[in-house]
């Protein structure tokens, strides 16, 4: 179940302007380094983590941030109750339509989605995940770069 590493610098850099003022939840806490790169400006952030391990590390690095809550547990059945948020950070948990589909109603309208950890110039055809956030008629998504090696997909819901 468990996947993945920190965010890079760049993507917290971009999580950090994104958030600003915003009610935040972040799929996938690791460590915790996203929610605290958000928690510097967002108005609150919810953060789940789903391995027991993490959470306590996360625990730790987010100790003191009175506008963080984190959540041990499932996305799928942790968020749903607390929605809508402003911005999502889909970090972690998301692997087939249907999680993308539970994604979205996550998300007020005018609020953004925010998907890293994607290889650039990669086709968006047979890509699940772009295929999901970037072909829906209700997103305006956008690719972008954070690194020459890595790319991420902020979208905002119509
Ligand atoms: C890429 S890491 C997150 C990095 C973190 N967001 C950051 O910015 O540093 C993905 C995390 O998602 C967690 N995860 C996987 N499935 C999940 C689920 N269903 N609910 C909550 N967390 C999940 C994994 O255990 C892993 O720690």
């Amino acid at each position: 179940m468990t996947d993945g590493g920190s965010s890079i610098p760049a993507v917290r850099a971009l999580l950090r302007v994104l958030a600003a003022g915003r009610r935040v939840a972040e799929i996938g806490t690791a460590f915790g380094e996203g929610a605290a790169a958000m928690a510097e400006t967002a108005r609150d952030v919810v953060t789940v983590e789903i391995d027991p391990e993490r959470v306590e590390a996360a625990r730790a690095r987010l100790a003191g941030l009175a506008n963080v809550e984190l959540l041990e547990g499932d996305w799928h059945e942790l968020l749903p109750p607390r929605a809508p948020f402003d911005l999502v950070f889909a970090d972690g948990g998301l692997r087939s339509p249907e999680d993308y589909a539970a994604l979205l109603p996550l998300v007020a309208p005018g609020g953004l989605i925010v998907k890293d950890d994607l290889t650039p110039g990669r086709p968006v055809e047979g890509d699940p995940v772009r295929e999901a956030l970037l072909r829906r008629p209700d997103l305006a998504a956008v690719e972008i770069l954070t690194t020459p090696g890595t790319a991420a997909i902020v979208a905002t819901r119509l």
